[in-house]
């Protein structure tokens, strides 16, 4: 069965939260803990391919319990995020790059994909329907979750034969504070997060669950996240949970920026896409070249890595102020938001927010 494009939405209004309540919540948004009103669902089968395409009330999904999702890890997910625009338009950014990454996560894990059209007719429906949900304030965001996830009911062990596609909203506080707090990476040694010809490369719902129990070693170690290095030699760094990783090198030149190549194992992130972008703008040379974790230290140390930031959807840029291991621990510059950070941070946001011409192309309106 091929998958044409063009789904039709069948729509069914919700009970909005009431007006007032939702302006207190999009006063003060958290992260991922109040979700606006609809929910888009479709589904897929094996002989229909993709149908029953809807637009509806946020609602629990029922589902057996020998649903494949839950016993065989067949999900996959994006985030994505909405801006409120100066002229009172909505923006999405890059959703055409979430939807490829999307059909490249898919397949890898023997699920269909979706067919880029139809993703973003979703994600437009939602922002329709929930329009009112998308805050206004700078810094904070209207955060969009798609997922995919094996519905069949059946304990083999094996591709199902049935998926649902949903997607929902939240509104989402700043990424970043007037004064970013940096964060202490600690550096997993015991764990790996992913290995060559692995999942490393998508956006499995494995990668994340499997990582967890470094990220308590991390908070147990005073640290916000994980510093991930290589499943081969453990030196090489690849990502920090969730988000990918950059350094800034002082050079004669003037600061160049470094940041991992996109070996198979590590998450290729739009948002690291964006500033390999943003970075050329505005006048920085760039590498993709790996760095040893002891390189790491060595650079800070002498002087020649001045900061290092983590970046990803949810996060936007986050300076990173200290790595820890269990037999060490080092600041990265002066442990604060650096210079070239706090720039690319800003350059982000004013495309983000529509302060400064989308020179890219990034932004689609809604
Ligand atoms: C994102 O930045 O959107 C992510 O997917 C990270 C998430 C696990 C919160």
């Amino acid at each position: 069965m091929t998958d044409v494009a063009a789904l039709e939405f069948a729509w069914e209004r919700a009970e909005p939260i009431p007006a007032e309540r939702r302006q207190e919540l999009l006063a003060l948004p958290g992260f991922g803990d109040t979700y606006s009103d609809h929910m888009v669902t479709v589904r897929w089968q094996a002989e229909l391919g993709w149908h029953d395409a809807r637009v509806g009330p946020l609602a629990p999904l029922s589902l057996h319990p020998a649903t494949m999702a839950f016993h065989y890890g067949q999900t996959v997910f994006e985030g994505l995020k909405a801006f409120w625009r100066p002229n009172g338009q909505r923006a999405l950014f890059r959703p055409a790059d979430h939807a490829r990454r999307f059909n490249r996560s898919a397949p890898r894990m023997a699920m269909p994909t979706l067919p880029e059209e139809d993703f973003l007719a979703a994600l437009e429906a939602l922002l329709r329907a929930d329009g009112t949900w998308v805050p206004r304030a700078r810094g904070h965001s209207f955060y969009l979750r798609p997922f995919l996830i094996a519905t069949e009911t059946h304990l083999s062990n094996r591709p199902a034969e049935e998926y649902l596609f949903a997607l929902i909203g939240s509104p989402a506080r700043p990424a970043f504070a007037a004064e970013p707090k940096p964060m202490r990476l600690w550096a997993a040694t015991e764990y790996i997060r992913a290995a060559p010809g692995g999942t490393g490369a998508v956006k499995c719902g494995g990668n994340y669950g499997g990582s967890y129990i470094a990220q308590q070693q991390a908070a147990a170690n005073d640290c916000d996240q994980v510093v991930w290095l290589d499943a081969r030699e453990r030196r090489y760094i690849e990502e920090a949970g969730g988000s990918n990783l950059f350094f800034v090198e002082s050079t004669t030149d003037g600061p160049r920026l470094r940041t991992p190549p996109l070996s198979g194992t590590l998450l290729a992130g739009v948002t690291r896409d964006s500033i390999l972008r943003l970075a050329g703008w505005l006048g920085y040379p760039v590498a993709e070249e790996p760095l040893t974790l002891d390189k790491w230290e060595q650079g800070c140390r002498d002087g020649r890595i001045t900061e290092a930031f983590a970046c990803g959807t949810a996060r936007a840029i986050t300076p990173v102020g200290h790595v820890v291991s269990a037999q060490r621990e080092w600041p990265v510059g002066n442990g604060t938001a650096g210079p070239v950070t706090s720039r690319l941070l800003e350059a982000l946001l004013d495309i983000q927010y529509g302060r400064t011409p989308d020179e890219f192309g990034w932004m689609r309106l809604v």
